[in-house]
């Protein structure tokens, strides 16, 4: 049995929370009367962001082992850990330098691992609190232009559940919940492209942030959006030639094609 973690009071900590879905968790958790801090590097937009949204800006680089130790003594007590910060390189295996797959794994996976080495010892202690890991429809599935960020939400999928399991033999109360939405509109994809809207529409940030905080509030351990990518492992199950075909008939190694990410 599954209890949430009321927002309202709570201390909230999002990695990224300057920009995209970090940006609108943060507001939306204020919103429903939590206190907000936000990590991420630009000090210009952090602080923008600070005097926007009423949310605590902390400049900090998640790949800064000694960034985030000293930020994490001046954030103080969290209750509820995002980790969002994240990157892709979005460019063919082949074309990608070892520091375009050294960067990916800093940010997507080894930080989410030190963050949650430096709360979870609190929430333990308080035996309350929840940590949200963003993972990514590329945590389900490979796909083209995605070698490195896949292999890092795969393992942020496996992490969490892994985690999950930990907590559980404990007995404890801190929840896990992992989140795998399709593309966002947020920037950090631009230029992908769906075939099927109908089935895989690329979705709106703001959706994703409000269904994230419910599902926090809730308590669920997963949220994958839309409904067609929790079908997924399901799919598994047919041989991989026919998965595989599926897969290249939705048209889904076709996505990144058009590729450019964030641009500035
Ligand atoms: N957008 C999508 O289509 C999509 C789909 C599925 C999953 N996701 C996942 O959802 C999360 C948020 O995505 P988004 O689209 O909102 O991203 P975004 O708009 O690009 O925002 C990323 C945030 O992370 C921060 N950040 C990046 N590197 C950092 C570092 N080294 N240290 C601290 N902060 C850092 C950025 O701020 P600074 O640059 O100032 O540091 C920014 O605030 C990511 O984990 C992403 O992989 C996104």
């Amino acid at each position: 049995m599954s209890h949430g973690t009321p927002l309202s009071g709570a201390r909230v900590l999002i990695t990224g929370g300057t920009r995209g879905i970090g940006r609108l968790m943060a507001a939306g958790a204020i919103e429903r009367g939590a206190e907000v801090t936000v990590w991420a590097r630009d000090a210009e937009v952090g602080a923008q962001a600070s005097a926007e949204l009423d949310v605590r800006f902390l400049a900090v680089d998640v790949t800064n082992p000694a960034e985030v130790t000293a930020a994490a003594a001046e954030t103080g007590a969290v209750d509820v850990l995002v980790n969002n910060a994240g990157v892709i390189a979005g460019r063919p295996f082949v074309d990608l330098t070892e520091d375009d797959i050294r960067r990916t794994y800093e940010v997507n996976v080894l930080a989410p691992y030190r963050v949650t080495r430096a709360f979870l010892p609190g929430m333990l202690a308080r035996d309350r609190g929840c940590v949200v890991n963003l993972a990514s429809a590329a945590g389900l599935i490979g796909t083209t232009r995605m070698t490195d960020y896949s292999g890092t939400k795969h393992a942020m999928v496996g992490f969490t559940e892994a985690l999950r399991a930990e907590l559980r033999a404990e007995r404890s109360a801190v929840r896990t919940l992992t989140v795998c939405p399709f593309y966002i509109d947020t920037g950090m994809f631009d230029g992908v492209q769906t075939r099927f809207p109908w089935l895989l529409p690329i979705l709106q940030q703001q959706d994703v942030a409000t269904k994230t905080l419910d599902a926090i509030e809730r308590g669920s351990a997963k949220l994958v959006m839309p409904w067609s990518v929790s079908l997924l492992p399901l799919a598994r199950v047919l041989p991989v030639p026919v998965f595989d075909a599926m897969v290249d008939f939705l048209g889904v190694n076709h996505t990144m094609d058009h590729f450019t990410g964030h641009q500035g």
